[in-house]
């Protein structure tokens, strides 16, 4: 029997079946999973649909794709089988209170909008087969963290839907909505987090008398690097730590000055005070 995955490990993508898929807000989270969907082979571009909202430029980006455009929602819906709705977080109810009509039972609603709870999903839709999920803004280069967790009347096969379309543009996990705020703090304000340590690195570099460019690339290539080492080999970071410090060495002598500056700490500090500031919007 094949070893179980880690738990640092999501579950991986087992083959989808065939479905229609329904994009509700032709925007750019919803572009990137279409172009992955695509790509990867989960799904052919002519099951893919979406309707134009004020802008043509969107619906050209998926029309380029090779997705179907539609005239209105309501036909996107229609047509579909899982329905992702990607509008921005405050436009949601008022999607959803105007599809409510449409969202016949075998119908699978997805929501991306961050913030919005299950619960609400469930009353302005008046629908229970959901699925609420997390991505962040690398899904743009296809290496996304998304959690999913599911409403009441999702079934396995849902899942099973949801999780290939997520595997096309990174990895996927399943949690309770519970940890949904710390999952926010975390993964969703994260890319920023790290955005701030490659620009600090370089600036490091050119203080120590690097190029820019170079200081630049050296400082986001570590970054990448460092995060496929622990991917790939499973190995706990500190392990591969303690294999790159040699005594009285170079490493040591700068995660010294990183202690210092209480680096562990203050990124500890920053996952929970945005986490606690999610929590804050969402009960706002
Ligand atoms: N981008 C990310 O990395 C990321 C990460 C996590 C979660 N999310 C969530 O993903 C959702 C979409 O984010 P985004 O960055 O892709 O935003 P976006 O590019 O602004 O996309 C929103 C789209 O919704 C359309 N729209 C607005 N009102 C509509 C309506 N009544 N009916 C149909 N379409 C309508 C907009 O069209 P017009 O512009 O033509 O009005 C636009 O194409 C948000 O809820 C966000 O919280 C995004």
């Amino acid at each position: 029997m094949a070893a179980a995955p880690p738990p640092s490990q999501p579950v991986p993508a087992p083959a989808a079946a065939g479905f229609r898929l329904g994009f509700i807000g032709p925007g750019n989270l919803a572009e990137s999973i279409a172009r992955g969907v695509v790509a990867s082979g989960v799904l052919p571009a002519a099951a893919i649909r979406t309707a134009p909202h004020r802008r043509p430029e969107r619906a050209a980006a998926f029309a380029s794709i090779g997705a179907h455009i539609m005239e209105t929602n309501a036909q996107v819906v229609d047509e579909s089988d899982v329905i992702v709705i990607s509008v921005k977080p405050q436009i949601v109810r008022e999607v959803l209170v105007e599809l409510k009509p449409l969202l016949s039972e075998e119908k699978l609603l997805v929501s991306i909008a961050a913030g919005i709870k299950m619960e609400d999903l469930q009353g302005w839709s008046g629908h229970r087969r959901i699925i609420r999920v997390m991505p962040n803004t690398p899904s743009a280069v296809g290496q996304a963290a998304s959690v999913m967790c599911l409403g009441d009347m999702a079934t396995d096969n849902d899942e099973n839907r949801v999780r290939s379309l997520f595997s096309a543009i990174g990895k996927v996990w399943t949690a309770e909505e519970k940890y949904f705020d710390a999952v926010t703090g975390l993964s969703g304000s994260g890319p920023a987090y790290i955005f701030l340590a490659i620009e600090a690195m370089a600036d490091g570099g050119v203080a120590a008398g690097l190029p820019r460019d170079l200081a630049l690339g050296l400082a986001s290539q570590t970054v990448l690097g460092a995060a496929t080492m622990v991917n790939q080999t499973g190995k706990h970071p500190g392990q591969l730590k303690d294999m790159v410090t040699s005594p009285a060495g170079t490493t040591i002598t700068g995660i010294q000055e990183l202690e210092k500056g209480a680096f562990r700490g203050t990124l500890i500090n920053a996952v929970v005070a945005a986490t606690k500031r999610c929590r804050e919007l969402s009960q706002s």
